[in-house]
């Protein structure tokens, strides 16, 4: 197998980790192990990394990538949400740092059968983790047409949302929607050939990105994970987000300056009643995006963005 996928913000991810040699690292991310090669090789005797993905096949690359640190990596089959499982099934409390390198991986997107891909046939599936249930054959052929309309919205920013939904909810009334390149066809009658030609890229991306995320409910878990990652770090630990979608970069955003407020009463309040304290200060006032030369070189750092906390 072999497994392309180019690390973005390579360089910036280390450095902002503020690696110690001898500290324990999570990258809840694994992918093709890109980042946590960097990581490993900064790593002392007594350093750890846990790799953590939800993909087999990614699982299986990053351990043949990192094979000349297999005393110094741990790999785990699981979702990145159940960190605190995966902690203390290692019996481990706390940890000097956490990577989040967001979304799927070039492998994913570029192995046709995965489904994940508008340009290859393959049956309608987009799951990350393959023991999952939900698939977007499911969500294609069962979600009723008004959630389609607000998944296709919200997650696809997509403005034939509802007309793409009722044309969905009609064509499988006869026949189920089964494959990636069926679910083109219904958007190229769905979507009016005038607006297909002024949308940048294929008209049928923002759709695959919608049912994309609400396979693998990507938002939610991001959302639930950085409270516990924090709750995980050692002081002066870091916790580093790469995302590459504006409702993910916000969620980030938004989660982390909760993080860093200390009390969080309303207004109206005149004395704290919440007893809430800040746990993070904030790294990165503004996400850092890739340098000129790395968008050139790859086409998918052009949209990340690394926002970067500390446990204080
Ligand atoms: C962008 S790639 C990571 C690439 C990696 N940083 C590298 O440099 O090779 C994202 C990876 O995270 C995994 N992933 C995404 N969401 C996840 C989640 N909630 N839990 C566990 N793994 C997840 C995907 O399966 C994919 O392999």
């Amino acid at each position: 197998m072999n497994f392309e996928h180019i690390s973005v913000l390579l360089e910036e991810t280390i450095e902002n980790l503020n690696i110690k040699e001898n500290g324990i690292y999570v990258d809840g991310t694994l992918g093709g192990g890109g980042h946590s090669l960097e990581i490993v090789k900064k790593l002392g005797k007594n350093g750890k990394l846990i790799g953590i993905d939800q993909d087999e096949q990614a699982l299986k690359a990053a351990k043949l990538r990192l094979k000349d640190y297999q005393d110094k990596t741990v790999f785990v089959k699981n979702n990145f949400v159940h960190i605190d499982k995966v902690l203390e099934d290692l019996h481990i409390e706390k940890v000097d740092g956490v990577i989040l390198d967001i979304g799927v991986s070039s492998h994913q997107l570029d192995e046709g059968e995965r489904g994940f891909s508008y340009m290859k046939d393959a049956p309608l599936d987009m799951r990350m983790d393959q023991d999952q249930e939900l698939s977007a054959f499911t969500v294609v052929n069962e979600y009723p047409k008004e959630f389609l309309t607000e998944i296709f919205y919200k997650y696809g920013e997509e403005k034939w949302s509802k007309r793409i939904a009722e044309k969905i909810a009609e064509e499988r009334q006869d026949q189920k929607i089964a494959t990636t390149l069926d679910l083109v066809e219904v958007l190229d009658h769905a979507i009016p050939k005038k607006v297909q030609r002024q949308i940048q890229g294929h008209f049928a991306k923002r759709v695959f990105q919608a049912i994309r995320i609400e396979v693998n409910q990507e938002l939610r878990v991001l959302e639930e994970v950085i409270p516990k990652v924090v709750e995980r770090l050692k002081p002066g630990g870091r916790l580093c987000i790469i995302t590459f979608h504006s409702l993910e970069d916000r969620i980030v955003k938004n989660s982390f300056k909760e993080l860093n407020k200390d009390c969080i009463c309303p207004p109206e309040i005149p004395v704290c009643v919440c007893d809430h304290r800040r746990k993070v200060k904030i790294i990165t006032r503004k996400p850092i995006e890739a340098m000129e030369t790395e968008k050139e070189n790859n086409a998918r750092s052009r949209s990340a963005k690394l926002r970067v906390c500390e446990k204080v």
